[in-house]
């Protein structure tokens, strides 16, 4: 299915929504509003987050749930888990067309059928990942996944020099 997302447009209304604000918890909860607003045939878009954003009792190798939309999803993932720990652990992006064909998938939601995962990185570390999953088989394509790499860059930028 074509559905031809104009990720120019997204980027901008991204970087638009975001400039000016630095406050992590603030910033991942409307980019992840605006992704799920602008992305069709969505069932869950999020972040989870290592320590070096989530500091307390958080280490910098296991990710925390952070802020989403869709359905009530597990709070931890280790390091090397999942898509994922999966991801965090390679430090790139994931694209699953069939997450049911991926060893060690965590299924949050019986409905989700793909998933992509993007890392996030904050001065030179790795420090979550964006989190994207459809209930249709192979949602995401080339077109996508750039997209959303380019969104990512635009969302480091505002989750602070300090983390
Ligand atoms: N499916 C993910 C877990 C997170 S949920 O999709 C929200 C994984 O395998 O890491």
């Amino acid at each position: 299915m074509n559905r031809n997302t104009d990720w120019k447009l997204v980027e901008s209304q991204l970087a638009s929504l975001l400039e000016g604000t630095d406050v992590w918890v603030s910033v991942l909860a409307n980019a992840s509003a605006l992704l799920a607003e602008e992305l069709e045939d969505l069932n869950w878009v999020g972040f989870y987050l290592t320590g070096r954003v989530v500091a307390r009792g958080v280490g910098v190798d296991e990710l925390v749930l952070g802020p989403f939309q869709g359905k009530i999803a597990c709070e931890r993932i280790a390091w090397g888990r999942g898509v994922c720990g999966s991801a965090l652990e390679r430090d790139e992006t994931l694209r699953v067309d069939d997450v049911h064909e991926f060893a060690g998938h965590i299924a949050c939601d019986s409905a989700s059928r793909s998933e992509i995962v993007v890392p996030l990185h904050v001065g030179g570390h790795v420090v979550g990942v964006l989190d994207v999953d459809s209930p249709i088989l192979a949602r995401f394509d080339a077109d996508d996944q750039t997209g959303l790499e380019a969104c990512a860059r635009i969302i480091e930028a505002h989750i602070g020099s300090d983390a």
